[in-house]
């Protein structure tokens, strides 16, 4: 946990920007896996860690506006509790360690709630994303649970992302343990990448890494010698030589701040020249739009220089072709790279993606392309010094897409299909990596993670 004064200054800079009413911030309960006292790890909501800090389950807190108050809603522990979970601190103990001073049972919050819509007071909340939350929200608020989300308060969620997408000192510097969690999860995975292993026992070597260091892994590893298939979950097959393993995992620290990072090697460790010339290309597109982060930039523009780059690297290989600005304009590269450059990663890794990802990612000046590829990029606004987000372009050949759109003659003036033919074994790469926007630029955040032929080759020359 941080200091109190972090969670007290976040929460005052929140009542700045809202005029009037009550924030409610759920904290989540339990979760059941398979029954009601088997539960899934437990994972505070991001929104009331950022707030109220408190990493337990069944509290609820709420800001109220108008009367400059704080009050954190939960039970104190009783004699059964502490049979099964130790002695535990006070409700009053706990929240007055993220300086809140109002404590109250949990059954409380209704009584408040109640009295709140009684005088006509405004309940500011945002999306919920689980059922117990839906439920909770129904009950307090006597809205229908299908209707839950359309009471939602657009002023609570900007305010959120304008603040939760500027990362403090405190958080950078826990976003770098979480980079430096991957760098050994990434190194050990390169090691372990040899023909004969099956891909769970090096996905699962890396949870094992992520765990022993903080929390769970970030998000449900991606890890594949069918890189071709962008979120592959699929953990079941045997590693074989001329193969390339995609490998995109991240860590939580103790704090919850997430990394996110790709790697791409060769299976049995040396690139063989296909895959070299690919591979060349996606890291030409990494660290071209790395460099040419700043504050003020759109990350549109960098998605459409990561874009560029690729279209020139695969004319060069005869696989596209015609003028690249022209290619790049009408969307031909996206059979290629059919996914956004990237996105903002703090407390989630896709941070605040559940508050809608077009108050997160666009504003009025940069909205939302509809064009397939660039549609699908998260994040397109300008940056600001203290964005952390994610650096991540790729190539894959996946034969559906190459199929349907040869059938269709898409593009025939900038795709050359016969060449592209060759490729359908291929599968994917990608590289990405974790980027601070600074006051005059950027700095790529953690321990370097290898990633230029050389550096792979070199780590892998040691295999586990
Ligand atoms: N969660 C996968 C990615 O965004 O990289
Ligand atoms: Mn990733
Ligand atoms: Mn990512």
């Amino acid at each position: 946990m941080f200091d109190a004064s972090v969670y007290t200054d976040r929460r005052n800079r929140l009542r700045n920007e809202l005029k009037s009413g009550i924030v409610l911030l759920p904290g989540n309960p339990e979760a059941a896996y398979n029954y009601p006292a088997n539960t899934y790890h437990f994972r505070q909501d991001s929104n009331f860690l950022y707030f109220f800090g408190l990493d337990h389950p069944d509290l609820n807190g709420i800001m109220d506006i108008d009367n400059d108050k704080d009050y954190i809603f939960g039970n104190d522990v009783d004699l059964d509790d502490i049979i099964w979970m130790g002695p535990q601190p006070l409700m009053s103990e706990r929240a007055a360690k993220v300086g809140v001073q109002h404590t109250a049972p949990a059954k409380d919050l209704f009584e408040f709630v109640k009295e709140a819509k009684a005088k006509g007071r405004k309940i500011h909340f945002v999306p919920p994303y689980r059922g117990e939350t839906y439920m909770l929200l129904e009950e307090l608020l006597g809205i229908p649970f299908a209707d839950v989300r359309n009471h939602v308060s657009v002023e609570l969620i900007k305010a959120i992302v304008k603040l939760r997408c500027v990362k403090d000192q405190f958080e950078i510097a826990e976003i770098e343990k979480a980079v430096d969690i991957a760098y050994e999860m990434h190194t050990t995975a390169m090691r372990m990448a040899m023909p004969g292993r099956i891909e769970r026992e090096i996905s699962g070597t890396m949870e094992g890494i992520s765990l022993s260091r903080g929390n769970p892994v970030s998000f449900p590893i991606i890890l594949s010698i069918h890189g071709e298939t962008l979120h592959n979950h699929f953990h079941g097959n045997t590693l074989v030589e001329g193969r390339m393993m995609v490998a995109d995992a991240g860590a939580e620290t103790t704090m919850h701040y997430a990394s996110d990072i790709t790697r791409t090697v060769p299976v049995g460790g040396k690139f063989n020249q296909r895959q070299k010339d690919i591979y060349e290309i996606v890291l030409e597109a990494n660290m071209k739009t790395i460099e040419a982060t700043k504050p003020g930039i759109p990350n549109r523009d960098l998605h459409l220089l990561a874009a560029s780059v690729i279209a020139t690297g695969l004319k060069n290989l005869g696989l596209m072709k015609g003028n690249v600005d022209d290619a790049v304009k009408e969307g031909a590269h996206a059979m290629f790279f059919p996914h956004g450059l990237g996105h903002m990663m703090g407390l989630d890794v896709h941070d605040l993606e559940g508050l809608g990802e077009n108050y997160v990612g666009y504003d009025e000046e940069i909205q939302r392309s509809k064009q397939f590829g660039t549609a699908f990029l998260r994040l397109g606004r300008r940056h600001q010094p203290g964005f952390v987000f994610t650096i991540e372009p790729g190539i894959y050949f996946i034969p559906a897409l190459i199929d349907q759109w040869r059938n269709e003659k898409k593009f025939m003036d900038f795709i050359n299909y016969d060449k592209v033919e060759a490729f359908k074994d291929f599968g994917g790469v990608r590289i990405e990596d974790d980027i601070l926007v600074t006051d005059t630029g950027y700095r790529v955040l953690g321990k370097p993670i290898p990633k230029t032929v050389a550096e792979v080759e070199a780590v892998m020359a040691n295999p586990l």
